[in-house]
């Protein structure tokens, strides 16, 4: 069987490291072939918009992509491409798996833990006025949606073999919004008595995963803590091009890496490549293809022992085409 699978190259490094899936799911054999659709800063040029229909419509014919990353305005222009698609699509799992590299050094060895962040509400909806010189943001907070994501990391939990949910907030001085999240998600932990639950407010949690990171299992968070603990906790694992994702909805999925566009360092072909590598691992899972995802896992692990061919972001020599070769010949 061949699954039909849209690719989005995306902006800055998107395309540099999207083209390096390609090429290894080539050499894995895997029975993937790619629908590219383009969407990002050359869309608005040719089309008007960053998010053309036909980018969605491949989606949701195809129910999974990959998705380079794609660059946002600040403070101006387009909404954010990735949050539109996230909302469009009812992607409401950001799922984000945190897990040290054997021989990438780094403070710790440790780490093995998984970011479970809401992904469609809170302050991302993007509901802001200015009036004079005072700009306020709406933070929406539904029980919906804060059910939905706790069930969803429970269950994550549970079937991934996982002993502790940590509950990340701001109740203190969010007292509805964040309150209403951590009513629902203490309802739902209820159901999973097998499970370990606790709830942490989201400064000391970020303190605690930088001096702790081993006793955390997973975590679920709002929107915004859980983009900027899944940021902080890429850095326990040597950045972000390590870090992998996916945005899971009820019958779609969107794979992608944690970091960004990375302009400071696109078209220079030194990009990680590694982080989009473990979401398309995601991928082959989600699709059940266990075994090719294990032999993709396996070759990552060992092309990683060779310092020489690693990308500047971990202090090696090599660059996109080094790594990704190394990569391919542990495949074989
Ligand atoms: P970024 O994640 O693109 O880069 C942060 C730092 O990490 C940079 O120094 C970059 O060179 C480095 N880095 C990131 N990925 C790397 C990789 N694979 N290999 C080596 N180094 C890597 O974050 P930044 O600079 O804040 O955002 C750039 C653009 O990306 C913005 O327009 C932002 O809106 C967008 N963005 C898009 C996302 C998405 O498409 N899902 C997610 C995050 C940001
Ligand atoms: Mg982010």
């Amino acid at each position: 069987m061949m699954y039909k699978v849209t690719l989005i190259p995306g902006d800055g490094i998107g395309p540099e490291i999207t083209d390096v899936v390609v090429d290894v799911f080539e050499h894995l054999k895997a029975p993937i072939s790619w629908e590219v659709v383009e969407a990002g800063e050359k869309e608005i040029e040719k089309n008007g918009t960053p998010l053309p229909e036909k980018v969605i419509e491949s989606i949701k014919k195809n129910k999974v992509a990959l998705k380079g990353p794609i660059t946002t305005p600040i403070g101006k222009g387009f909404r954010s491409v990735n949050v539109t698609l996230r909302e469009e699509l009812g992607l409401y799992a950001n799922l984000r798996p945190v897990k040290s590299l054997p021989g990438i050094n780094t403070r710790f060895e440790n780490v093995d833990l998984v970011v479970v962040r809401e992904n469609t509400e809170g302050l991302y909806k993007g509901i802001e006025y200015k009036i004079d010189e005072v700009a306020t943001a709406i933070r929406v907070i539904t029980k919906k949606a804060s059910e939905k994501i706790g069930f969803f990391a429970f269950k994550y939990a549970k079937e991934n073999n996982r002993k502790k949910v940590t509950a990340v907030h701001k109740a203190n001085i969010q007292k509805l919004t964040d309150g209403l999240f951590l009513d629902c998600i203490r309802e739902i932990s209820k159901n999973f008595p097998e499970i370990e639950y606790e709830e942490k407010i989201v400064d000391n949690m970020s303190m605690q995963l930088v001096m702790n990171p081993e006793k955390y299992d997973v975590l679920v968070a709002p929107n915004l803590y859980g983009d900027i603990l899944s940021d902080l906790a890429a850095g326990l694992i040597g950045g972000l091009g390590f870090a992998p994702g996916a945005n899971i909805g009820e019958n779609i999925a969107v794979f992608e890496a944690v970091h960004g566009s990375a302009p400071d360092i696109a078209k220079k072909g030194i990009a990680n490549p590694i982080a989009i590598l473990r979401s398309s691992i995601m991928l082959l899972d989600y699709l059940k293809l266990n075994e090719l995802s294990r032999k993709l896992e396996n070759a990552i692990s060992e092309a990683v022992k060779d310092k020489e061919a690693l990308t500047p972001d971990l202090k090696g020599k090599g660059n996109t085409e080094t790594i990704k070769q190394k990569i391919i010949d542990h495949l074989s």
